[in-house]
């Protein structure tokens, strides 16, 4: 799938999925600008692509982030044609627990980010073909206990995202969702500190494992951010192994 002239700015994409994203959105030929708050892995980032990848310390839920990693695009690459809105950190406890702070950690990060990054690139990416890609989860989808910040936070992101689907259509921009299961550091950490419930979620997954951020995640994103993907908006794609289906 050829990403040539493609030039993205991709949340949380110096590590995690979106580092995976960030590498082979690069390997195929796109620009990328990787935003993301853990400068060591960017710094590791830019120096295995040279300048085909820039990577911009900032918090996402900051406002002057989005603005920041967009301007850089143009001022880089020469312009902007996709957002991969990855980013996400949350705490996990019961609804009766969920604290302020908790709220406003998943909110910023994930819903307001997503938002900031698609008013911000709006102007770039119209009338370009552009592509947005945001994220949602399957933990979501079901209701998983103690994912309420969470949850709430990637259910309002699918609602924008199909929203802004329908109104962005006649500007040529496009806005799909994608739902991953993925072994990630902080899933392996998990998997260590809560061994039944990994265990018990491996067996809810009829590919019989966690995917691969590289193999099994980012080439659905390389695919809705290429040009292979041009007829599908407001969708939802379930990166996960068969675990959960919509309907
Ligand atoms: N891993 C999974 O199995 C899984 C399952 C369902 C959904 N998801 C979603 O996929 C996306 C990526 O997940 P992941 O497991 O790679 O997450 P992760 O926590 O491992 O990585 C996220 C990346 O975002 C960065 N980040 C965190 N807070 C940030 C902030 N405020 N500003 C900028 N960067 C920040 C981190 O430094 C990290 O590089 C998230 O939206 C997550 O909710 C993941």
């Amino acid at each position: 799938m050829e990403l040539k002239d493609k030039i993205v700015a991709v949340t949380g994409g110096a590590a995690g999925i979106g580092g995976a994203i960030s590498r082979v959105l690069a390997r195929r030929g796109a620009k990328v600008v990787a935003v993301d708050i853990d400068a060591d892995a960017g710094a590791a980032l830019e120096a295995e692509f040279g300048g085909d990848v820039v990577f911009i310390r900032g918090d996402v839920g900051l406002q002057e982030t989005a603005d920041l990693a967009i301007a850089t695009a143009v001022e880089r690459f020469g312009g902007l044609t996709g957002v991969v809105n990855n980013a996400h950190a949350s705490r996990q406890a019961p609804f009766l627990d969920i604290t302020q702070d908790m709220w406003d950690l998943s909110f910023s990060t994930g819903f307001i980010a997503t938002r900031n990054f698609m008013l911000a690139a709006h102007p770039h990416l119209k009338d370009a073909g552009g592509s947005i890609v945001n994220f949602g989860s399957g933990a979501a989808l079901v209701g998983q206990p103690t994912q309420g910040s969470y949850a709430a936070a990637k259910e309002a992101i699918r609602g924008l995202s199909r929203v802004v689907a329908n109104e962005w259509a006649r500007d040529d921009i496009r806005v799909n969702i994608v739902c991953p299961m993925a072994m990630t550091a902080g899933v392996e950490a998990w998997s260590k500190s809560a061994p039944e419930l990994y265990e018990s979620s491996l067996k809810k997954v009829p590919l019989g494992r966690f995917g691969d951020p590289e193999t099994d995640v980012a080439p659905i994103v390389a695919f809705l951010i290429s040009d292979d993907s041009k007829y599908m908006t407001g969708q939802t794609l379930m990166a996960d192994g068969g675990a959960n289906k919509l309907y």
